[in-house]
């Protein structure tokens, strides 16, 4: 006996209840719970049939498998999946509109039917004249490449199977609809089944799959968290639609490790990779006062960014903390040790802190760059001369004030020499009030090179 049962499953943390309720039991949100019908499923009375046991392998038996991989002839993007593309297997690429997700998949299939590769963009936002506009503007042969102008998720995956692709790009999951679910396409239920689908045909076929997924402002993937866990790799794409600079990085990788992160720029004709951001984003930083040179970890590898910070009298009863690349708790508790434990408070004043070209830090080494960058700008005092290379560091803050050590300070001190920065302000320090201390009795001596910290 079988019959198909109805669930309901929460949009905002994908907890699954047999009943419709005002409020999610999982995570506590109000209405946000939407029905899908599940296919069929045994029957209660159902016994299952007796199957025999199988034995199993010790790890150092099982066969160790290797992946063939399909390189996207764009370095960083192979280099962030792993080496390429593995036939077979899902890749989710998310980021807010307009960051250039649809420039990313269109250039890396171009580059794939070039080198003779079988693709397919299936796009349900654009026509497929709009889609060829924007292929007009790219390198390789991106105008070569197959493209479907479809929403209605049959349609797309009889076409799959009649072309059988090696690689597809679905731009966007949210747009795909399946006819036999009743939610608008974009629905919780609508994305799992399209994505189920679509999972289940590219792993039969050996497709290659990469998903567009839209994000919502908090920077979660719209919808169903759940779309994460079904596909074998996330990619995230950061930055800001204004701003030329972009961060690729993954979230998760099945084929490779998740520490891998790239940036690209964005230009006339299309995605370009930043192999020497660091070079760049030192050569921009300014010597003013609140400006200091992050030395980051992107992923594996070591990356020099400019952040700056502007203290100014407020007018407001509750001063602004406008953020940019940072997340802004984190700096509620740079200003707070600042202010307990390193004598500089701007509880009056509004505070901005930007991390320079639409770049996202998102590691606790950044704390000793922001409350330097803050300190500086607060006291109008610039760390470095004109003349001279700008100052970098890196640590974390603790809420007692001490300097925390963080990975890879052996990189980063390379990466900031490498570039010809000399004073350098790492968790050796100790304590904040101790930087702080060194930095100003070097100032007061005039601007010029700092000795090394
Ligand atoms: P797009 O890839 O459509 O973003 P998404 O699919 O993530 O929504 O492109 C985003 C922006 O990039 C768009 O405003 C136009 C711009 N752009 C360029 O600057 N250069 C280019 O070569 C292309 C193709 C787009
Ligand atoms: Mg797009």
């Amino acid at each position: 006996m079988a019959r198909s049962t109805s669930v309901f499953v929460c949009s905002a943390c994908a907890a699954e209840t047999p009943r419709w309720m005002g409020q999610c039991p999982g995570c506590g949100e109000w209405n946000s719970l939407q029905e899908e019908t599940r296919g069929k499923v045994p029957g209660r009375g159902a016994t299952p049939a007796r199957v025999a046991a199988t034995k199993p392998l010790r790890l150092a038996e099982v066969q160790a498998q290797t992946y063939e991989r399909l390189t996207t002839g764009i370095g960083e993007l192979d280099r962030i999946l792993g080496g390429g593309l593995v036939p077979g297997s899902l890749v989710l690429i998310g980021g807010s509109p307009g960051i250039g997700k649809s420039t990313l998949t269109s250039m890396a299939l171009g580059n794939l039917e070039g080198a003779g590769r079988r693709t397919l963009y299936v796009s349900g936002e654009e026509s497929a004249a709009q889609i060829r506009l924007r292929a007009e503007r790219l390198p390789g042969a991106a105008l070569q490449v197959p493209v479907l102008a479809e929403t209605d998720l049959d349609t797309v995956l009889a076409t799959l199977e009649a072309e059988r692709p090696e690689v597809c790009v679905i731009d966007s999951v949210q747009t795909l609809h399946a006819s036999d679910l009743s939610g608008a396409a974009g629905s919780v239920g609508q994305v799992r089944e399209v994505a189920d689908r679509i999972t289940r045909l590219a792993k039969a076929r050996g497709i290659a799959v990469l998903l567009v997924g839209h994000v919502t402002k908090e920077g979660a993937l719209a919808g169903p968290r759940v779309l994460e866990h079904l596909v074998d790799c996330v990619l995230q794409f950061e930055g800001e639609r204004e701003r030329t600079y972009r961060t690729l990085r993954a979230l998760k990788n099945r084929f490779g490790s998740t520490s891998e992160a790239g940036v690209f720029e964005m230009r006339q004709d299309g995605l370009v990779e930043v192999l020497d951001a660091s070079a760049r984003f030192v050569g921009e930083a300014t010597r003013a006062p609140g400006s200091v040179v992050l030395a980051a970890m992107e992923g594996s590898r070591p990356l020099l960014i400019e952040v700056q910070a502007l203290v100014s009298e407020s007018d407001l009863e509750i001063p602004r903390r406008v953020v940019s690349g940072i997340d802004r708790n984190r700096l509620a508790l740079v200003l707070a040790v600042l202010a307990r434990h390193g004598g500089v408070g701007v509880g009056t004043s509004d505070v901005f802190v930007n991390v320079v070209g639409g770049v996202r830090v998102d590691e606790p080494g950044a704390d000793l760059a922001v409350a330097l960058a803050v300190a500086s700008a607060a006291r109008g005092i610039a760390f470095a001369g004109e003349d001279a290379p700008p100052l970098a560091c890196f640590g974390e803050l603790g809420l007692t004030g001490e300097l925390r050590t963080v990975a890879h300070a052996e990189r980063r001190i390379a990466e900031a020499r490498k570039f010809g920065l000399q004073a350098i302000v790492t968790p050796e320090a100790g304590t904040l009030r101790a930087a702080l201390r060194t930095l100003r009795r070097e100032a007061a001596r005039g601007p010029r090179e700092i000795a090394t910290v």
